[in-house]
């Protein structure tokens, strides 16, 4: 067996089936078109079959036949993904091992995440992004598109998001805490019709697009271009410094801005927002971030404070529950769910009834109010920050950290049907562009792709990796540059002294040559 995700139940038998380049199908599947042609009496056969699982499907291969049943078109899609791995499609194979298959996902929500505020990517990325969660059988793409360092969607209410927000003058490179600074402007963003058009090619691949809009904090894009969203009105710039220990740029306000909770006009703005996110999204779900949210300019504005006292708000966490509450119960109205980083639940006054919500678990350590939340029945996404933070160095998180990850060490019972599954976050402060995506992304995803989709009682690492090294060759065929483990090379590597002091540094950029230096050592 050579597929990841690993199917859940399969016998190998003797003998392959040639693909013949023909197909009957009871499915739409315009995108086989490439290397199949539709024909009646096809020996390759995909049948439509109410009783396989949503997103599963059966697969029987003889010498003869090749038989596909799924009840749904996502299911027949990853029918042939399989097939496609079986056979090395992408390397020219076309002969199909015998075998019985019968497979479904472990969990609803396999997501992958990309921000695209600290650098902006662009459709054809996201696009090639989308195909290969496709091949893992990943079916959530969580877009970040607002952050402090650019805003990334066009909205039409309100245009100098985009004309002001989705440009910055300069950058931080080299790492957290580094002070260095590269003034070359960066920027983007996407129109709506462009976004149509991501949503659109994703729902084809069975990929739902859960938008990210950053609220109340990570707005610094936002205020650049609006001001008066802020507690104090002042010019500001948008910032491309990441955090860390870093100069106070902007006088003595951060690279992470808050609106400010105290006026009725923030809510305008946010509600208006949300209006176009809510009508361009089919997705059920709308993120609105919350995390990392800085109290001290509300503890210095007059207008949050008097909010607060006004309803009884304790402290500057019961502001942003009050605020967060607000924006739950508008996204149920309008028939949405909410989700937000796990910070949100220690918010005092939250409605936290768990159906209004999901909480996405990002926290390094062990949280209790996730704990609790969990326990009481609240909904989740686990995306523990030493597993799933595809931006953290290999060093820092070697491979088998993702693979590996349990959720009990965080207290979670990942059976109970309150947790819809798992995701893996790309954040880009240092990825500036491809070749570091596909290092962070791959073969992260593919160890992502089986936390998500197969039986956590079959999971075993070094039966991964052997399957990983047979994909390998896909891999390159497709122009993946992925990492080499390296807790599995040779430990006499001799590495160049400066990419070893960069990299002890922490300079996550040198993580590209070094990949390369192990690499090419590592085939001696
Ligand atoms: C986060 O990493 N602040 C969600
Ligand atoms: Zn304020």
């Amino acid at each position: 067996m050579n597929v990841i995700p690993l199917p859940k139940k399969y016998t190998e038998n003797e003998g392959v089936y040639r693909i013949d380049g023909k197909i009957r199908s009871d499915f739409d599947l315009p995108l086989i078109a490439d290397y199949t042609e539709k024909s009646d009496g096809a020996s390759f056969e995909i049948i439509k079959d109410e009783d396989v699982a949503n997103e599963g499907y059966k697969l029987t291969v003889t010498p003869e036949r090749l038989t596909v049943k799924a009840s749904s078109k996502s299911g027949a899609y990853y029918a042939l993904q399989t097939v496609r791995r079986l056979c090395n499609f992408d390397l020219g194979g076309r002969e199909v091992p015998c075998c019985e298959i019968e497979d479904e996902p472990r969990f609803k929500w396999r997501g992958l995440h990309l921000d695209e505020s600290r650098h902006f990517f662009g459709e054809t990325e996201v696009k090639r992004l989308l195909d290969f969660m496709f091949t893992e059988k990943l079916n959530i793409f969580h877009w970040h598109l607002t952050d402090d360092q650019g805003w990334r969607i066009e909205i039409e209410k309100y245009p100098l998001l985009t004309e002001i927000g989705s440009k910055r003058e300069y950058t931080q490179v080299g790492g957290w805490g580094s002070g260095d600074i590269e003034y070359i402007p960066h920027g983007g963003y996407y129109t709506q019709e462009q976004i149509k058009n991501i949503i659109a090619y994703a729902a084809e691949r069975g990929i739902t697009v859960v938008p990210e809009i950053d609220f109340p904090a990570h707005c610094a894009a936002a205020i650049a271009a609006y001001p008066g969203l802020a507690c104090f009105e002042k010019k500001t710039e948008v910032p491309g410094y990441f955090g860390g220990l870093i100069p106070e740029k902007q006088g003595n306000l951060r690279w992470n801005r808050t609106l400010c909770c105290g006026k009725e006009s923030t809510f305008d703005f946010v509600f208006g927002v949300l209006d176009e996110i809510c009508d361009l999204f089919p997705s059920e779900y709308v993120h609105i971030g919350g995390d990392e949210a800085p109290h001290g300019e509300w503890k210095r504005c007059e207008k949050c404070q008097s909010v607060m006292r006004k309803n009884a708000l304790k402290n500057e966490k019961a502001l942003q529950g009050w605020f967060e509450s607000r924006l739950i119960s508008f996204l149920k109205e309008k028939g949405k769910t909410a989700i937000g980083w796990n910070d949100i639940i220690e918010c005092p006054g939250l409605d936290d009834d768990g159906k209004s919500l999901v909480i996405q678990y990002w926290t390094p350590k062990r949280d209790k109010h996730a704990e609790r939340y969990a326990e009481g029945g609240g909904a989740m996404i686990l995306s523990n920050h030493q597993s799933f933070y595809f931006d953290m160095t290999y060093a820092m998180m070697p491979l088998d950290a993702t693979y590996n990850y349990n959720p009990r060490a965080f207290g979670i019972d990942a059976d109970g049907d309150n947790v819809l599954g798992v995701e893996g976050e790309l954040w880009s402060e240092w990825i500036p562009g491809r070749e570091k995506l596909d290092l962070n992304a791959f073969p992260r995803m593919q160890a992502l792709a089986e936390v998500a989709w197969s039986q956590e009682n079959k999971r075993d690492f070094s039966d991964f990796k052997r399957r990983l090294d047979l994909l390998k060759p896909t891999l390159e065929k497709l122009g993946i540059g992925y990492a080499v483990d390296r807790v599995s090379l040779n430990k006499n590597i001799i590495l160049s002294s400066k990419v070893q002091s960069e990299f002890r540094k922490g300079n996550p950029l040198f993580e590209t040559e070094l990949n390369k230096e192990y690499k090419a050592e590592g085939e001696k």
